[in-house]
């Protein structure tokens, strides 16, 4: 796997990363049902959008597991046991806000540990790397830059300590279900027997109260979506008019799917220059761009099983709307 290393981060395959945007673009829009992966959310704007969701009075995901991670620091801290050193991997750690709850934390304990933060996005992992040096200036880290299964592969040959994986945020509700239950099969494949995996997991309940958190009143989650056809006409040279598409969120009980759309408000052709290729988009016609998943603590537990977990504790936010849950490698 090719790798820069500056300082204390780690930057993996990013130009293949960049490459792949042409041909999933190409690849989706071509498609008979039209879509545009999620993970291309994440440049700098959409990153900085995504900031913004996290503080909508609508999105409540941030913060009940911030009070998760508030009220069961300590209970995590015995389950992992600070007294001998271990890998603390934050897949997907954004600004790292709410890890932050159980740094401070794990510190004030003198656990004895250190914190690779792992993100698809650098300029979000810079952001982080500066607040820790301000803030924890004796926290011992070591940064990559990645998506997901390169990072599992990163962390099956690069770490050989003892580790607890944080998988926050929801981020699994991201992944269709079958893909969900592979990519936490490879997790799995990668950590030790005893590790630990925390992961953080939108819950069913309430259609509308899940709704108004992908269809807020401000409009954010909306621009979140755009961005990704301004992506497309920066980058790649596209004629995206933003005038003619419509953000669209749905969400259906039975499999907990959420979905956001694009829809084309009007008939229209869109050229991309970098594919050298015009895509045609009837009147209402859709761009699906993310899955949202929520399950039930019945789901979960069955992915847990289906992976090769064994699940030893739900940390229930108090609201009960989200859970943090914690899994125990068992080979
Ligand atoms: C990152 N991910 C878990 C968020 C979610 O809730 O699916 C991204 C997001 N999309 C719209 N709002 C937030």
């Amino acid at each position: 796997m090719s790798a820069e290393e500056i300082n204390n981060l780690i930057i993996l395959k990013q130009r293949e990363l960049e490459e792949n945007f042409a041909g999933d673009v190409r690849a989706g829009l071509s498609a008979e049902h039209k879509y545009i992966p999620s993970k291309y959310f994440y440049d700098e704007e959409g990153s900085r959008l995504f900031e913004e969701i996290m503080k909508l009075p609508e999105y409540y995901p941030t913060r009940s597991e911030k009070q998760v991670f508030e009220k069961y620091r300590q209970q995590m801290l015995d389950y992992i046991g600070g007294e001998n050193e271990f890998n603390l991997i934050d897949l997907g750690a954004g600004d790292g806000e709410k890890t932050k709850i159980l740094l401070r934390h794990f510190m004030e304990q003198k656990a004895s540990f250190h914190y690779t933060p792992i993100d698809i996005s650098k300029d979000i992992l810079d952001l982080l790397l500066d607040a820790l040096k301000n803030e924890m200036p004796q926290l011992k880290t070591q940064a990559v830059v990645a998506e997901y299964f390169d990072a599992l592969q990163w962390i099956n040959d690069h770490t050989k300590e003892r580790k607890l994986v944080l998988f926050m945020g929801g981020n699994i509700g991201n992944f269709e279900k079958v893909d969900a239950v592979g990519f936490l099969r490879q997790m799995h494949d990668v950590l030790e027997n005893d590790d630990l995996l925390l992961i953080g997991i939108d819950l069913k309940k309430d259609p509308f109260k899940i709704i108004r958190a992908y269809a807020d009143s401000q409009d954010v989650t909306a621009k979140f979506n755009y961005n990704l056809l301004n992506r497309i006409n920066n980058e790649l040279g596209g004629d995206f008019d933003l005038q003619h598409w419509e953000h669209y969120a749905s969400y259906d009980p039975h499999s907990g799917a959420t979905k956001s759309f694009l829809i084309s408000l009007k008939e229209q052709d869109v050229y991309i220059d970098a594919l050298k290729n015009t895509f045609h988009f009837d009147a209402f016609e859709a761009i699906h761009t993310e899955f949202s998943y929520k399950y039930t603590l019945g789901e979960i537990d069955a992915l847990a099983k289906k992976a090769g977990f064994k699940r030893e504790k739900h940390f229930l936010a108090e609201d009960n709307l989200y859970v943090d849950s914690l899994w125990r490698v068992k080979k």
